[in-house]
């Protein structure tokens, strides 16, 4: 049922226009329109104030009506809700002279009232369909909630486990960013930008946010272009490929310019050379940023140069509404590049087809049909299994059994609703949610007993819980532990200095353990931890994140191996916050770490190697690879495909299912190259004794490589590929590329 309308502003004066994904009727409509604007008119497109909630920093002004029936307002930050948001378009319609529609714009990170994974942890899953899967789940049920546009999804590459954000992004790795960029950007979008059910999708933050320095966020990203063509723009460039309609610049600079003024990386960049036309939002208050970072005088300053740069959308800032006016009349901004930004916000909208029908997403049985059904729970169980990292599993711990008489359930984060939803759940609430203890209590029912001791607050040097933890322990047949971070360690403006657990935690679990119990540990947090105090003492490690609504059965599902764990380290886990950056794909250098040598590239306190490297996760089986094969020992330059394959055997006892990584190098090149790179992976599900021989195909952009000039070329040498279940891979073989 579509809310009642009044007859008039069903039938908008200008919706005689359809064909959404018509770009000569696009530009007509929009050509036409733009012909009866005045300059007020167009800057107001331009402006996107906050509806309620939704503050990432300076308090700003909320969307009123009087300014939405002004024509001041093109879109709206927050605001959610077939209601209410149908009731702020409907001034919009309605009361404002051209009756543009509004669009309504939100952070549905990880789903919106059902609320999935943090995108580290789906990254985590290896599974780019099951995470396409989870955004078209999140966009069927954010637009039938009234929204049209999400600021997701987030591609910032990071190696600094400090920086709050990277529980929002895919990991360290480009070529994973890449693959769950375009899986997000399909599913948020679909196939259809004009249909009810979809989301504009904004790749955010260009670029370089996750290079901060000392993971601050907000701080300097002082990088090479080479480090920024080959790490942080390829899974932009994946996003655009995959259709996403809008970019967020991001709140840092790039070697000294803030990218809220960075023309030659927006309008340059992505509108020149890589030919995208979607439209460009600023960040919060990033426009009006530009004063503080010391490159704009004033509000008109700062309005000048995000407009030139390329910024469309000023997001509460209000600089563009207010301060352009005088500026675009006495010629000191070109009316052309208002125009240029105001075309792209109305291809937008056309595109989400709301100026056929502005009422779209305004049903409300619709919203109550779409909103945290069972087949949206159990899309995000499923995510929440696949997105599990087993770190340790000694003696086979796990699975437990599911006839203990008794559990002991240990740690502050066993029954925390909060700590299932994560950071970024707009829409999230926390009576939606099943916690680690509800999950239990379903799959054990009444056959076992449960002890429930919390032990320890999340922070603070509490440790007075901790005999009861241990008396709890004592008296049971096995431990599950919660531990971790609390979502507001996680995220924006919430970076740490320290990767420990926090708080006595980690003494918790030490002293639980001494026990000699079965220990499991759960960990739940949005960052890699340093927790190798832990190996050798606790048998069982699994890290679950911040896995959102059915968090607690899907832990349960994989403590008692209903479901194996099957999720790989989509960010390297060091030993202690000194190791940061650390990260797979670093160079060799001149002087290669070695044990021996005093004078190579290593600490003289801490091993080299990581905790747990990339892509490393352990199952409840263990897989065996031989027969690996390169397809031809030499490729000519000119027909670089290549076939490489692998015999994958379950050689345990259980069914499972193993991410066979296949990772890259190029040997000798005129630049220096990683050790090695992720250039596939593929999920492989199989029974005890069972094989499967696995076929990646590499092809020109596996090969390839930056020239002087940031070109791609192949340069002829050999290559070696590394096969197996994480970046420390040992199965290898090699091939040569040759002129002819
Ligand atoms: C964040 C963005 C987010 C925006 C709107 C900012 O603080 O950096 O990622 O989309 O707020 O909520």
């Amino acid at each position: 049922m579509t809310l009642a309308l009044p007859a008039a502003a069903a039938t908008p004066s200008h919706a005689v226009y359809s064909s959404a994904g018509d770009r000569a009727a696009e530009k007509a409509f929009v050509d036409a329109l733009m012909a009866k604007m005045t300059l007020e008119e167009k800057l107001g497109q331009l402006n996107q104030p906050r509806g309620l909630g939704s503050n990432t920093g300076p308090a700003a002004m909320a969307a009123d009506d009087a300014q939405i029936a002004a024509g001041a307002i093109g879109s709206i930050l927050g605001s959610h809700g077939a209601e209410r948001t149908c009731r702020l378009q409907r001034v919009a319609v309605e009361q404002s002279r051209l009756g543009i529609p509004l669009m309504f714009a939100s952070d549905v990170i990880h789903g919106h009232r059902t609320v999935f994974p943090v995108p580290l942890a789906e990254s985590a899953s290896f599974d780019p369909e099951e995470v396409r899967i989870a955004a078209r789940h999140a966009a069927v049920e954010a637009s039938a909630h009234g929204i049209h546009w999400t600021f997701a999804p987030m591609l910032d590459i990071s190696r600094e486990p400090r920086w709050g954000r990277v529980v929002e992004g895919a990991g360290e790795d480009p070529y994973l960013g890449s693959v769950m960029a375009a899986a997000r950007v399909r599913g948020f979008q679909g196939d259809d930008l004009a249909a009810p059910d979809t989301l504009l999708a904004t790749a955010k933050h260009f670029v370089a946010y996750g290079a901060a320095e000392g993971g601050r966020d907000y701080d300097v990203a002082d990088i090479s272009e080479r480090t920024l063509h080959e790490l942080h723009l390829p899974p932009f460039k994946a996003a655009l490929e995959a259709g996403a309609e809008s970019v967020m610049a991001s709140f840092n600079e790039v070697a000294g310019v803030p990218m809220h003024a960075h023309r030659g990386l927006i309008e340059g960049l992505l509108r020149e050379q890589w030919g995208w036309d979607g439209i460009l939002v600023s960040d919060y208050t990033g426009v009006m940023e530009l004063i503080p970072h010391g490159v704009a005088g004033d509000r008109e300053d700062a309005g000048r140069l995000a407009l030139a740069a390329g910024v469309d959308i000023d997001m509460v800032s209000e600089i563009y509404l207010k301060d352009l006016p005088a500026a675009v009349r006495e010629g000191r901004v070109p009316m052309a590049q208002v125009d240029a930004s105001v075309r792209r916000v109305l291809n937008a909208k056309f595109r989400l087809g709301l100026f056929d029908d502005p009422y779209r997403y305004c049903d409300v049985q619709r919203q109550e049909a779409l909103t945290l059904n069972p087949e949206q729970r159990a899309a995000a169980r499923r995510m929440a299994q696949k997105s599990f990292v087993l770190l340790e599993n000694d003696g086979d711990v796990l699975p437990l059994s599911k006839s203990l008489r008794t559990l002991a359930v240990i740690g502050p984060l066993a029954d925390n609703r909060h700590t299932m939803l994560g950071n970024w759940a707009v829409a999230g609430r926390v009576e939606d949610t099943v916690t680690p203890i509800e999950g239990l209590q379903a799959a054990l029912g009444d056959r076992t007993r449960l002890v429930v001791v919390k032990g320890a607050e999340i922070e603070g040097d509490d440790t007075s819980g901790f005999d009861e933890a241990v008396r709890a322990a004592q008296s049971a047949d096995a431990v599950v532990m919660f531990l971790g971070e609390h979502p507001e360690m996680s995220a924006e403006a919430n970076n740490r200095t320290s990767l420990d657990l926090p708080g006595v935690q980690q003494q918790l679990a030490l002293a639980v353990a001494a026990t000699g119990k079965p220990v499991v540990v759960v960990l739940l947090n949005g960052r890699p931890l340093s927790i190798g105090a832990l190996q050798g003492r606790v048998p069982a490690i699994l890290e679950a994140w911040y896995p959102g609504v059915e968090g607690g059965h899907a832990i349960s599902d994989v403590l008692f191996g209903d479901v194996a764990p099957s999720g790989k380290l989509p960010m390297t886990f060091p030993r202690n916050v000194g190791q940061v950056p650390i990260y797979y794909a670093h160079k060799n250098t001149g002087r290669p770490p070695r044990a021996e040598e005093k004078y190579t590239s290593k600490y003289i306190d801490v091993h080299w190697t990581p905790q747990y490297p990339f892509g490393h996760g352990l199952g409840y089986t263990t897989f065996g690879y031989d027969q690996l094969k390169v397809e031809r020992a030499k490729l000519a330059l000119a027909a670089p495909e290549q076939r490489v394959s692998v015999r994958v055997t379950n050689t345990g006892k259980r069914a499972g299912t193993e991410v066979v990584q296949l990772y890259l190098r190029d040997d000798v090149a005129s630049f220096t190259r990683p050790v090695r790179q992720l250039r596939g992976f593929e999920r492989v599900t199989l029974q005890p004794g069972e094989s499967k021989t696995v076929t990646f195909e590499l092809g020109f952009d596996d090969l390839s490589m930056l020239d002087a000039s940031l070109k791609p070329v192949i340069e002829p040498g050999t290559f070696t590929v590394f096969v197996g279940g994480s970046s420390s891979a040992t199965a290898e073989a090699g091939f040569e590329v040759t002129e002819q």
